[in-house]
C-alpha cells in the first residue's frame, strides 16, 4: 500500500509492502544512496538514520513504522553540507574508506543534539553501536569534540574494539 513519509522535510510516497525495511525505501525507491547497507541486522550503524529525532538503524526500522515520522538522512542533515559535524569530519579527514561514516555522523549529530557538549564516555557510549572497519575511533571521537566545541583532543584516551 502506499505509505506517506516525510523524508529531509519533503513529503514523499512509497508504493511498497508494509514490512519493507526504511533502508530498502530510501536506497531503492527514493534513491537516496548516503544512507548505507551493512549488516542488515542491526548490528553495524551503517544504515543509521534519524526517526523523530532520534538515531535508528533503517534495516529494522519498517516503512509502516517510519510513516507519519520525521526522517533525516544524510542527505538533509544540512543543505550544504555545512552541519559542524561535517565541517569536523572534513577538517579532521575522519574517513578512510568512507562506507560507514554516513551512519557515524547520523548517530553524533543525534548525540549532540541531546548532548551538545559530551564527553569521552558519552561520545563512546552513544557511538558504541557504529562499527568501523577501517578503524577511524579517534578521528571519530576527535571531530565530535570539535563539532560540539570542546577543547578535548583524541589523544586523551584510546579508542578500543
Ligand atoms: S545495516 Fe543496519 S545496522 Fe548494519
Ligand atoms: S571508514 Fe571504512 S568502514 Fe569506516
Amino acid at each position: 500500500m502506499p505509505y506517506t513519509l516525510n523524508v529531509n522535510g519533503k513529503s514523499v510516497t512509497a508504493d511498497v509492502p508494509a514490512d519493507m525495511p526504511l533502508l530498502w525505501v530510501l536506497r531503492d525507491v527514493l534513491d537516496l544512496r548516503g544512507t548505507k547497507f551493512g549488516c542488515g541486522l542491526g548490528q553495524c550503524g551503517a544504515c543509521t538514520v534519524h526517526l523523530r529525532g532520534n538515531a535508528v538503524r533503517s534495516c529494522q526500522t519498517t516503512v509502516a513504522a517510519a510513516a507519519g515520522g520525521a526522517i533525516t538522512t544524510i542527505e538533509g542533515l544540512s543543505p550544504d553540507g555545512t552541519h559542524p559535524l561535517q565541517r569536523a569530519w572534513e577538517e579532521l579527514d575522519v574517513p578512510q574508506c568512507g562506507y560507514c561514516q554516513a551512519g557515524q555522523i547520523m548517530s553524533a549529530a543525534a548525540l549532540l543534539r541531546r548532548n551538545p557538549r559530551p564527553t569521552d564516555a558519552d561520545i563512546d557510549l552513544a557511538m558504541s553501536g557504529n562499527l568501523c572497519r577501517c578503524a577511524t575511533y579517534t578521528r571519530i571521537r576527535e571531530a565530535i569534540h570539535k563539532a560540539a566545541g570542546n577543547n578535548v583532543t583524541a589523544t586523551t584516551a584510546e579508542v578500543i574494539r
